[in-house]
């Protein structure tokens, strides 16, 4: 232990190093002795704050358009956002240094508190051109496999902290039960047991001990329902029973919980018309006192303006999203709250000392500034190793005729089909490289195509947009799917253009192959299941590859029977479109219709029939 003497505030404030305790013998024993410091600490601190302080700690903005140089100080910023927009430089290293600055600049200020750096990393540190991007969440389902997502996970958390962050907005852990939502891929599965399962592991992944500067906050969102809106509508109304929620959304979130995660994110919809933001019951007094949750609720964009201000603070939210020109508004607008007894200052304290606890948490006090060491551990061999063997666990067979699968390696003349064979940005989906993803190839990734061309022994022929008609092929590899998309951009019910079946150009591709008698495997790429019941029958063999991320060669391994398929359905699989005519997506939720392939569904290679 030692202690240290801040010359500004006249106190003595311990900076215990955590490695301080590691003589005590016993575990628990330490960790109730850090609990209590940390405690101590916190509060120590609060009583030196005055309210702009506090204010200021319950504020994150994005480190570029919200504020301007010397903010950071003068509005007592807590905690910075990178999102879409503004990169903070070129390489890792310049990544570092714009945030190592701005939390120079934090450090200066009178109580030197340090910043969070929170980013959007939700498969793989996904913001970061040539970083490992992991299957998307719904593929990690596919899996079932909780140590392949604990690890895909702690992956994550090395690579974001190398591009200087100390938080991410992960795990998701809704429980999506519409497929025209624009954001089922972001969550694990419909199943709330294997949504719990997973969601521990990604939690454990994520955060390990916390204070160990490889790992990073993690963030259970959306809290609550955001899966579960009618229709499938992003940040539209639930209309969920209690039981409803309390019997398959919560338990995830009991979990997440349990395994200590540091924030939770409120989520966009209304429940029965009540913004969920402003939701006392739930956040308040279910989340935080009954689930006894001692994080921080942080709103999602804009929150504050959005979902009815102080009320949102009253309800229980201890830090503000307070992007997009809402910093002066909110900061503003709370202290006149409090000044006018509106907002009392035991909730203020409240939300502060959750800040401060996870700051201390997370070591920031004694270890503020990245990395610079873990620059070369960005995109390694041994990470995408792990991203490939996810993306290999995540393929589900749907149907394999006559054993068409695996595909042999050395006398077949195969043609692979399709632009999203060959294109990293499509096989990846939203959230990767920027917020809407991206329609071409991005650094240190490798394409379904390459995986062909690496695995396969005879030579490859690519046949984009099903032109070439190669119908002396041995086999046609059709890789069809849908354009990547983010939040309500990708719903279905919203005139944004996207559908729960194949464009008519996808159809093409596999009729013009089909039905020129050669034999036909599909790879489905796709942040959700789609209606594809006729192209099902049509071909021999249907692969749901969901969106693998940066590893795309990992499919190839699987088709050549280098390895075995291993995934089973996250989701159940609708039959026709006329299944989503009511509020409910096709699936258990629902049980009157009935689904083309039952949740947990999954062929795999017969004894004997690998390579
Ligand atoms: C999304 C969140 C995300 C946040 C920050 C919101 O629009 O709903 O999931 O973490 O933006 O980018």
């Amino acid at each position: 232990m030692s202690k240290s003497f801040n010359i500004i505030t006249g106190l003595f404030i311990f900076t215990i190093g955590f490695g301080a305790l590691s003589g005590c013998k016993n575990a628990n024993t330490e960790i109730v002795s850090l609990d209590i410091i940390i405690e101590q600490k916190v509060d120590s601190v609060l009583t030196l704050m005055t309210l702009e302080e506090k204010i200021g700690q319950m504020t994150q903005v994005r480190h570029f358009y919200d504020i301007q140089k010397g903010d950071v100080t003068t509005k007592f910023i807590g905690s910075v956002i990178h999102t879409n927009g503004l990169l903070p430089g070129d390489g890792a290293l310049d990544w570092q240094a714009r945030f190592t600055e701005l939390q120079k600049e934090a450090l200066s200020t009178r109580l030197g508190i340090p910043l969070l750096f929170g980013v959007d990393a939700v498969h793989g540190q996904n913001t970061f051109q040539g970083a490992t991007i992991f299957p998307h969440n719904i593929g990690m389902g596919a899996t079932g496999n909780s140590d392949l997502v604990e690890k895909a996970a702690q992956i994550t958390a090395i690579e974001a902290q190398a591009t200087g962050f100390n938080w991410v907005f992960s795990p998701c852990i809704a429980i999506p039960y519409n497929e025209q939502w624009g954001r089922v891929y972001e969550a694990f599965s419909e199943s709330t047991a294997l949504t719990q399962k997973l969601t521990r592991a990604s939690i454990r992944g994520h955060q390990g001990n916390l204070v160990d500067r490889t790992t990073v906050m993690a963030t259970a969102k959306h809290f609550i329902g955001d899966g579960s809106t009618d229709y499938g509508v992003e940040g539209g109304n639930t209309t969920l029973t209690a039981n409803q929620i309390n019997e398959r959304l919560l338990p995830p979130y009991r979990d997440a919980v349990a395994e200590g995660v540091g924030s939770i994110m409120a989520s966009f919809n209304t429940l029965n018309n009540e913004p969920l933001h402003a939701h006392k019951v739930l956040i308040t007094d279910t989340l935080k006192t009954k689930m006894g949750f001692d994080g921080i609720v942080l709103t999602d964009w804009r929150g504050y303006t959005k979902y009815g201000r102080n009320n949102i603070i009253n309800a229980g939210i201890d830090m503000v999203m307070a992007v997009d020109g809402d910093l002066d508004f909110f900061q503003a607008s709370l202290k006149s709250g409090v000044e006018h007894d509106s907002v009392s200052i035991e909730r203020v304290n409240d939300a502060v000392k959750r800040i401060l606890r996870q700051k201390y948490r997370l070591g920031l006090f004694d270890n503020p500034f990245p990395d610079a060491t873990l620059v070369s551990k960005i995109g390694r061999s041994s990470h995408r190793d792990v991203a490939r063997q996810a993306v290999r666990e995540s393929l589900v067979l749907l149907k394999n005729n006559n054993n068409v699968l695996p595909i042999d390696k050395v006398s077949s003349k195969i043609v692979v089909v399709g632009e999203h064979a060959n294109n990293s940005g499509l096989q990846s989906g939203g959230w990767t490289i920027s917020w809407q993803g991206k329609a071409e190839n991005y650094k240190g990734a490798r394409t379904i195509l390459d995986g062909f061309q690496k695995t396969s022994k005879s030579s490859i022929i690519y046949d984009k947009n099903a032109t070439g008609k190669h119908f002396d092929a041995d086999v046609a590899v059709i890789v069809v799917g849908e354009k990547p998309y983010a939040e309500f951009m990708g719903d279905v019910n919203t005139n944004t253009g996207f559908q729960l079946t194949l464009s008519e150009a996808h159809q093409n591709y596999i009729k013009t192959y089909a039905d020129a008698g050669v034999t036909t495997v599909v790879v489905l790429i796709s942040g959700r299941p789609l209606v594809v019941t006729n192209q099902i029958e049509k071909v021999d063999a249907f692969v749901a590859g969901w969106l693998p991320g940066s590893e795309g060669d990992g499919v190839a391994e699987v088709l050549f029977g280098d390895y075995n398929f291993k995934g089973k359905l996250p989701h159940s699989w609708p039959n026709s479109v006329d299944d989503y005519k009511g509020r409910f997506g096709p699936n258990y939720w629902d049980n009157t219709i009935k689904p083309l392939f039952n949740l947990g569904y999954g062929l795999s290679y017969e004894q004997g029939k690998l390579n």
